[in-house]
């Protein structure tokens, strides 16, 4: 169909600029949705695998320490919650524990602490609780 004669001088994008238009924003629309999904699989698929550095391991141990302390007695010999020391805590399967940590105990005072850990950091966490926890 033609426009009329003079009716071209009002239309600000011709047809195939505004098709452009319309494929490059979905191109940048995907564009975001793919860098959103890669941030995302970046924290769920590398953080498990690195291991805490010696400043982290000292940030874990004062939230050991003092944190946990506060449930699990400061010397972690039990208080609210129970003991984390070696004599109660090696017989227990790691991977509960480390489960314990990161989810808590629905139902119990057991609070999760994903939102303040990785998976390696738990996990270090468990093995130093099972062999007796650095005090700094
Ligand atoms: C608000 C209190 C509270 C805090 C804070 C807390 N816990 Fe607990 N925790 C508990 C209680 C209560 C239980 C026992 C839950 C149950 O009855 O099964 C528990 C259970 C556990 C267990 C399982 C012990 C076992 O013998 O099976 C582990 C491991 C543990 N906590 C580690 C931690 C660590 C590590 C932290 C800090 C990062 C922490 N908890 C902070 C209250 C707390």
């Amino acid at each position: 169909m033609n426009p009329a004669p003079g009716a071209n001088t009002r239309r600000a994008t011709p047809p195939q600029a505004r098709r452009f238009n319309r494929i490059s924003s979905r191109i940048i629309a995907a564009l975001f949705m793919l860098a959103g999904a890669s941030a995302a699989d970046y924290v769920s698929a590398s953080e498990p695998v690195a291991q805490p550095n010696a400043a982290r391991r000292s940030e874990l141990i004062n939230l050991v320490r003092q944190d946990c302390g506060s449930c699990h007695g400061l010397t972690l010999k039990g208080g609210l919650g129970p003991a984390l020391l070696p004599q109660a805590l090696q017989d227990k399967p790691a991977d509960s524990l480390k489960a314990t940590i990161l989810q808590g105990r629905p139902g119990t005072a057991m609070p999760p602490w994903q939102r303040f850990m990785n998976e390696a950091e738990a996990e270090w966490i468990v093995t130093n609780l099972q062999k007796g926890f650095p005090s700094d």
